[in-house]
């Protein structure tokens, strides 16, 4: 397979948070053309590698990205352009070699990312085949993952006083895609009913949940069972579940999280954890500790990792290095994977493939500022991790991410849902 690039263009777009981001648009010599759109996160792990944003007061308060965007269409465009390569590794290793830093901060990780995605799919086109055929590693069976909708949102995503960022809730018990997707609207549609007879009000987060005024995580979760009920759906493993993202980097401060009103040491927290999983159907836990208490993290692991997925975000950020690392530590059982903390998608393929095979789960995640953009969606049949997490069942550029896995669903007969 080879490939000469024949153009690259980057231009400055909105995201979903009315933030400017990138649109990559890669060229190759056959005529293959294809584009990536950008996401961006609003909290991120101190380890990610950098987005990079003009600081110019005077365009969008400094969040421009003309400089990303220049870098693009000169330095990675001169150097790209022209040259031939047989794999998406080789052009993926051009750009880092060319950024030259760990933390891809010279040319940006926004940069470097768009033109990597953008190559994927043009790669995976010039062969004929779809994105996710070209990113499953030869070792994996593509798979429909389960779609984990984030229904109530709180933390830096929302205005409310609720300090944990996402409950999701999970068809693992639906038969296909298409069942979960309507289980995921159905039972959406119930809690907007509950929230606005309760508050009468149903604000939305920048994932597209609702933000009702609620301040105990305790309360959440009863009315989320209340409205999986009232959809028709049993509230456990076997129908739909909840999973949870506290985010809780977010309100960790001086060794102690700031939460709900409390303040609690890491081993209040997994005793709390331990008594939430006790009264509600919750199968998965992200950042359930904060990126800097890797103690906490192991306490966490031994008292509840047989009984929870315990996914590390902030604390791993897709990044093999750290990966490595805290496999080592036994810290967790999963990563969160989102291919612009890490910055290309050679390395988001290499941190899926440790996981793999150290038996943890990866969970393919969206950010909150997005584009109509759907790589996750193919990444996550690709790889056949087995779930993904794309925001409510709601707002275009959420379900751009669903509606690619129904698109795939219909043209390909794969299985769905997760074998662990
Ligand atoms: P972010 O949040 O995209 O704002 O970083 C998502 C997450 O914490 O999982
Ligand atoms: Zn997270």
């Amino acid at each position: 397979m080879e490939k000469t690039v024949r153009a690259l263009r980057a231009i400055e777009i909105l995201d979903s948070r009315s933030r400017p981001t990138l649109a990559v648009t890669l060229t190759l010599s056959d005529g293959t053309v294809a584009r990536a759109g950008v996401p961006s996160g609003a909290s991120t792990g101190t380890r990610e590698t950098v987005e990079l944003r003009d600081g110019d007061e005077h365009r969008y308060g400094g969040a421009g990205v003309l400089k990303a965007v220049g870098h693009v269409n000169t330095d990675i465009a001169d150097a790209l352009v022209g040259r031939v390569f047989t794999n998406l590794d080789e052009l993926d290793q051009a750009l880092i070699d060319l950024d030259g830093t760990v933390n891809k901060s010279r040319l940006g990780a926004n940069a470097i990312v768009g033109v990597s995605i953008a190559a994927a799919r043009a790669f995976a086109w010039s062969e004929g085949v779809q994105l996710w055929e070209f990113l499953r590693p030869a070792t994996t069976t593509a798979t429909l993952p389960v779609p984990h909708f984030n229904v109530v949102n709180g933390g830096v995503h929302a205005l409310n006083s609720l300090d944990f960022q996402e409950f999701m809730i999970a068809p693992l018990g639906a038969p296909s895609m298409a069942e979960a997707l309507r289980a995921g609207s159905e039972i959406y549609g119930k809690l907007r009913g509950i929230l606005s007879d309760e508050f009468s009000q149903t604000g939305l987060g920048d994932e597209g949940g609702f933000a009702p005024p609620i301040d105990q995580p305790e309360r959440v979760l009863r009315l989320l069972v209340r409205a999986i009920e009232d959809a028709g759906y049993r509230a456990d493993r076997s129908g739909v579940a909840i999973a949870m993202d506290p985010a809780s980097s977010e309100f960790y401060r001086d060794g102690r999280y700031h939460v709900a009103g409390e303040s609690l040491s890491s081993v209040d927290m997994v005793t709390w954890y331990e008594e939430l999983v006790e009264a509600f159907p919750v199968w998965l836990l992200e950042d359930g500790l904060a990126e800097s208490d890797w103690d906490g993290w192991r306490e966490l692991n031994a008292r509840l990792g047989d009984r929870l997925e315990l996914v590390g975000d902030d604390i791993l950020c897709t990044n093999p290095v750290i990966i490595a690392d805290a496999i080592k530590e036994n810290i967790a059982n999963a990563a969160l994977i989102k291919v612009n903390q890490i910055g290309t998608v050679s390395e988001t393929l290499e941190a899926m493939r440790m996981c793999r095979e150290a038996g943890w789960g990866q969970f393919v995640s969206h950010r909150s500022g997005e584009t109509e953009d759907t790589f996750i969606a193919d990444l996550a049949v690709g790889s056949g991790c087995g779930h993904l997490k794309s925001g409510a069942p709601a707002r275009g550029e959420r379900t751009a991410k669903y509606n690619r896995l129904l698109e795939i669903e219909a043209a390909a007969s794969l299985g769905y849902g997760l074998s662990r």
